[in-house]
């Protein structure tokens, strides 16, 4: 439990040493990225459920894709003394400086599926990301092979971006080096907006002469704006397209073979997961790890979860299984 200075003294000459650590005054500040995407809104309504279950009071804010809301949002809860601050960064390299402030004010700060480069973080927690990336290439070389390849990357300034194609290049990066595959375009979405990534494959299209026999996409949102493109051409069905995040929009796509697959991670586990240390760590308690990340700063205590390649076949074992998307969500038109 932080307390300021002074204050800390007084609190327990005041209060004595019985002043034991509520949960009730627990506050923690939750900073989004972007609930203009679906996953996100998820995220943040299981993971304030579970946290208010735990005793905490969550302030949670969105900062719809701009680095300086993002920023500003964070001084606000800052100033509003919360205990932990569990951060969705929409840019993992500009909160150096506003982690470093919350630290100086004592409060705890948790990266939330993002790690936060060059930042003192005291836990992250997030999926295997470069696994992530391992999936989606690993399905569509099982379907294409060979061929012309696009790559599509997403946020550029997305930590995970960068971890997804490190795992689609393990996979990739054998077979183009024997000319099985040849990637004849590689381009990233800005802030992972599907309007961007329409607008990237209708270039890549004409380019290439509507020559391209698979995409690996990096989300579902990104997949979704590259078949609208495809479609165009008559091409949605015809062309291998990866994803990620279980989208009801992507898991209707697969259902009517638009989309190839997508990648699920368990949205309920990482939240209530992530409650559970934000909680701990405003009580100081030690948080078990099962992996470490090196943020450029420090090596970062971390706690990775599994994510789950979802084709047509396994639909029904994974998603409807675990109540992400009802089955009538999924089949009715
Ligand atoms: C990534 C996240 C993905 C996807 C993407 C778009 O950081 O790991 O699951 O949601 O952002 O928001």
């Amino acid at each position: 439990m932080k307390l300021k200075g002074g204050l800390l003294l007084a609190a327990l000459v005041v209060g004595g040493m019985s002043a034991a650590v509520n949960a009730k005054d627990l506050t923690i500040g939750m900073s989004i990225d972007d609930l203009r995407l679906e996953r996100w809104q998820k995220d943040s309504s299981i993971f304030t459920q579970k946290a208010e279950a735990l005793g905490a009071k969550v302030f949670v804010q969105s900062a719809n894709g701009d680095d300086s809301a993002q920023i500003s949002q964070i001084e606000n809860m800052i100033n509003r003394d919360v205990d932990v601050l569990v951060i969705i960064p929409h840019n993992g390299d500009v909160l150096s400086n506003v982690i470093a402030e919350a630290k100086r004010s004592g409060i705890k700060v948790l990266a939330y599926d993002r790690l936060i480069n060059n930042a003192d973080l005291d836990f992250y927690v997030s999926f295997d990301n470069e696994k992530v990336g391992e999936l989606q290439a690993e399905t569509i070389v099982s379907i294409k092979p060979e061929g012309n390849y696009f790559l599509m990357g997403g946020s550029p300034v997305d930590n995970n971006a960068k971890l997804f194609r490190q795992g689609q290049m393990n996979i990739l990066q054998p077979l183009i080096d024997k000319g099985a595959i040849k990637v004849i375009g590689d381009q990233w979405v800005d802030s992972w907006l599907p309007e961007k990534a329409l607008q990237i494959m209708e270039n890549a299209l004409t380019a290439n002469k509507n020559n391209i026999d698979a995409v690996v996409a990096s989300n579902d949102a990104t997949a979704g704006g590259a078949i609208q493109a495809l479609s165009a051409q008559g091409l949605s069905g015809k062309v291998a397209i990866s994803g990620q995040d279980a989208d009801l929009a992507a898991i209707k796509r697969i259902v009517e073979g638009t989309q190839t697959m997508t990648v699920y991670k368990p949205i309920t586990k990482l939240a209530d997961k992530a409650a559970e240390i934000a909680v701990g760590l405003a009580k100081d308690e030690k948080i078990e790890s099962n992996a470490s990340l090196n943020n450029g700063m420090k090596e970062v205590p971390s706690y990775l979860l599994d994510p789950i390649a979802v084709v047509k076949g396994n639909i029904e074992k994974t998603i409807i299984q675990d109540g992400f998307h009802s089955k009538e969500s999924i089949y009715n038109k």
